[in-house]
């Protein structure tokens, strides 16, 4: 989703707002953009694609001590460069982060008064709606435009702001998309998230819904409900740093590698320390709610801890949930798993719970999020920061949270030595060899992905990690939905992945492999050792042993073959596996 930045103080901006947009490039974007002061006047400078082609437009001999810059996610219009930002209206250029949903009335009220559009944009209707408001108020300070202007907008959205004709400062306002502000000596970065100047400064404050801030050199001014407010400071750890790619080609790879030393870590904090998990045991009610891979993980948490209890869960995509009828009260848990922490759906779900009275547990991996921030409660998955745009270790970090929840819920003895020797397990699936299998794959239309019970939400997430970084539509079915349907995309070659874990259905699945290689399909299979007593060779085309575990750590198993088979095809594809097109890391709008 969109980045913003912007810096004020008294160093070079432009060096500074380039590297805090390629801090954020994980975030997933189409075009980029500056906007800096030089002798009074404003400089814009834009770009469709990579930073790599904005920074060649960009003479980094200029010098500026006051600027903003811009990832785009496109929203509002085609990825051209009039849609791109910087937007500038008269005197206003700004950068946005959000939707202003009434923009097409206030676009109607502006044309009406003279102002033309060149661009499709959202953004460019609130940048001439300030500078509409700013003619209208010469004398009126910009901070109160500012409030004015959130009165009027309705949506979601992060700005700042550069005023011509006020070339000392810098303005903000927020509502809902993130922003935080970082704090150095005698200068102040802002950005949508502190990621960006890591290295600038570890001294940084949150914005809340609906402050705006001017910021000059050396002071900055927070207005929260209209009157000027001490702001606070939090210091980020210092173990906290940029990540490096340490020798890897991709993010990615670097991430599903790092799987096995995490779990060594969450070994180390929850059962050699005894961290204590918050009890979810005196709710009536469960509601876990999340988007895209974090709901995979949602389902395998209710599947957990359904397991061993007469409890019923409930998981729901966010963006539904937020529209849905709810079942809530106090004595209802509602669960937000995400890794941001940001994801706009998933936060609005935590507010309806929290409007609802019902208790809130989130279990997110950045530390103070937005969604971290409101929840009542907070179980942090210790995952790093995680770059690559398709999940790995945060999924996993989060399976393994709720598999300590769910034994804890259903009162099981944990086995700790299960836990123990987890870290070599999945080390040796990493070292194998997927360049095979992804050879296979990499001229395939559909790839299916077939699995029953628990190994049948393990395949929802190894599908989406496929055609999230391949381009390669896959879907995932339960092996026993295959022949009311599915079965019928099955040709010569077409290739299934099938996942056998579950011991109670493992027969039944070997008969549904059966059916599809039938028809001519290229099985792939992933199978727990010994889960059959004698396996016909001649049902599969490819094997991947999985070694054997119990049911609460086997989803950490068996979703590791299933990033690799991503990652290699992807890799053999040659495409962009850390940055996949149209997709974003933190999906900020909804
Ligand atoms: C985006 C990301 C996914 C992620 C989902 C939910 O779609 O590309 O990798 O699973 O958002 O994000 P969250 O940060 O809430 O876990």
């Amino acid at each position: 989703m969109c980045g913003i930045v912007g810096y004020i103080g008294k160093n070079n901006a432009l060096p500074k707002l380039i590297k805090g947009l390629k801090r954020l490039e994980y975030r997933g974007y189409d075009s980029a953009g500056i906007a800096y002061f030089k002798n009074k006047e404003i400089i814009l400078k834009k770009s469709v694609g990579r930073i790599a082609n904005l920074e060649e437009k960009i003479n980094l001999q200029d010098e500026s001590f006051i600027g903003i810059g811009h990832t785009r996610w496109a929203t509002h219009g085609k990825v051209v460069e009039e849609n791109s930002h910087p937007h500038q209206v008269g005197n206003i250029t700004l950068v946005h982060n959000g939707i202003i949903e009434n923009y097409l009335p206030l676009k109607k009220e502006l044309q009406e008064k003279g102002y033309s559009f060149k661009s499709e944009t959202d953004t460019e209707v609130a940048c001439a709606y300030l500078d509409y408001l700013l003619e209208k108020n010469k004398k009126m300070p910009f901070t109160e435009i500012l409030k004015q202007a959130a009165n009027t907008f309705i949506g979601s959205f992060a700005f700042v702001i550069l005023v011509k004709g006020i070339d000392n400062q810098l303005f903000v306002l927020k509502r809902e998309s993130p922003l935080v502000i970082g704090i150095g000596n005698k200068e102040f970065y802002v950005a949508s998230d502190f990621q960006a100047y890591l290295e600038e400064t570890k001294e940084y404050f949150i914005l809340e819904d609906n402050d705006i801030c001017q910021i000059e050199n050396n002071a900055l001014h927070l207005y929260r409900e209209g009157k000027e407010i001490p702001y606070k400071t939090n210091i980020l750890e210092d173990n906290i740093s940029s990540p490096s790619l340490n020798n890897n080609k991709h993010y990615m790879l670097k991430e599903i590698k790092e799987q096995s030393v995490l779990i060594s870590k969450w070994n180390k904090i929850y059962l050699e320390k005894g961290k204590e998990l918050p009890d979810i045991t005196k709710y009536k009610r469960i509601d876990i709610i999340a988007c895209g891979t974090a709901y995979h993980a949602g389902l395998i948490g209710k599947y957990l801890i359904e397991k061993n209890t007469d409890f019923e869960v409930n998981v729901y995509v966010a963006s539904e949930y937020r529209y849905q009828k709810v079942h809530l009260n106090k004595e209802s848990l509602v669960i937000a798993i995400s890794q941001s922490g940001e994801t706009a759906d998933t936060l609005s779900c935590v507010k309806l719970a929290k409007k609802n009275n019902a208790k809130t547990l989130g279990i997110i991996n950045v530390y103070n999020s937005s969604i971290a921030r409101i929840c009542d409660e907070v179980i942090y998955t210790n995952a790093g920061i995680e770059v690559s745009v398709a999940s790995t270790k945060a999924y996993t970090s989060q399976i393994y949270i709720l598999s300590l929840l769910a034994q804890e819920f259903s009162q099981q003895k944990i086995d700790k030595n299960t836990y123990t020797t987890l870290p070599q397990k999945v080390e040796k699936l990493i070292e194998k060899d997927y360049t095979k299998i992804g050879r296979q794959l990499i001229t395939k239309k559909d790839v299916f992905f077939l699995g029953r019970r628990i190994d049948y939400i393990s395949m929802l997430e190894g599908s989406l990690k496929l055609k999230e970084i391949t381009y390669i539509h896959s879907e995932a079915f339960p092996a026993g939905e295959l022949k009311h349907g599915p079965i019928s995309l099955i040709e010569e070659k077409t290739p299934v992945i099938s996942l056998i874990t579950d011991k109670t259905t493992a027969l039944k699945t070997i008969s549904n492999i059966k059916e599809v290689k039938a028809r001519g399909a290229y099985v792939i299979l992933i199978i727990k050792e010994g889960i059959v007593p004698t396996l016909d060779k001649t049902i599969y085309d490819e094997i991947i042993t999985l070694p054997p575990s119990d049911d609460y750590t086997m989803p950490i198993i068996s979703i590791i073959p299933l990033q690799l088979i991503a990652y290699y095809t992807a890799l053999l594809k040659g495409v962009d596996i850390d940055k996949p097109r149209n997709l974003a890391k933190s999906v900020t709008v909804e």
